[in-house]
């Protein structure tokens, strides 16, 4: 009987071992697909996008599958971290408190942090709103960083409050609704949710230029391969030319 346990025993480690070998071959990355031109679904219901093919160029270049989990913006810090995946490409903006969190790749793209208002709209700023009425209701994705410096700027100041949503797509339809005034959110996507939706525009003033990079845990074994593999796909053009498929020149 003990033996028999015994066996077994050593029969599910090989098992599981086995599992944690093939498991390998896969990196799986964390993302919210709903960011175009970064992520978004194809007509086929596939994600894609600068950050999806991007990754899957620096995964067949090290020679792994690549897994897309599609989740809230605000769970892909805690995602990485944790280890429950690889990565996270997400249009994600460089900052300091996220450094103390995750570790970056080089950056691979900018962005700005723009506003999103009713075509109709007569103001210029976030301010103009506040001069007008004293307050103001800004929509944001949560978790980004157009939601933490709207919060700053506003919210702590008493000048408005901020409305966080799930991801862009929800907070340009809370403006579309009238439940906000205005929404943050890079400029890329912005450009995107205007084209698809009537009557809103992108105002004159941008709030804040940043830089986007991949996050790893800081922990991650893979993490210097796969930044090399980025260096390298910047240094001979492919990332720029994914981006430059998803981004046509003005
Ligand atoms: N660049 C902003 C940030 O890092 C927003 C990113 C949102 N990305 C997304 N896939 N929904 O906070």
């Amino acid at each position: 009987m003990k033996k028999l346990f015994a066996m077994l025993i050593v029969a599910a480690l090989m098992l599981s071992g086995i599992a944690a070998l093939a498991e390998k071959g896969t990196l799986t990355m964390c993302t919210n697909v709903a960011f175009p031109p970064y992520e978004f679904y194809d007509e086929n219901g596939q994600p894609t996008g600068i950050d999806v093919q991007i990754a899957k160029a620096i995964c067949a270049k090290l020679g792994y599958e690549l897994e897309i989990v599609d989740i809230e913006f605000a769970q892909c810090i805690p995602g990485v971290q944790s280890g429950k995946y690889d990565f996270s490409a997400a249009g994600m903006t460089v900052t300091e408190e996220r450094k103390q969190m995750v570790q970056f790749t080089d950056t691979y793209a900018t962005g700005i942090q723009s506003i999103i208002a009713p075509e109709a709209a007569t103001f210029e700023s976030i301010d103009d709103i506040v001069e007008a009425n004293g307050t103001v209701k800004i929509g944001v994705q949560m978790a980004t960083t157009g939601d933490l410096y709207s919060t700053w700027d506003y919210e702590d100041e008493g000048k408005g409050t901020v409305d966080r949503y799930a991801n862009g797509a929800a907070a340009v339809q809370a403006l579309l609704a009238g439940k906000v005034d205005c929404v943050v959110i890079d400029n890329e996507p912005a450009k995107n949710f205007i084209a698809q939706n009537e009557g809103l525009k992108i105002l004159d003033t941008a709030y804040a230029v940043e830089d986007y990079a991949m996050a790893f845990g800081k922990d991650s074994a893979i993490y210097a391969d796969f930044n090399a593999a980025l260096a390298e796909l910047i240094a001979d053009g492919t990332v720029q030319g994914i981006i430059d498929e998803f981004i046509p020149a003005e």
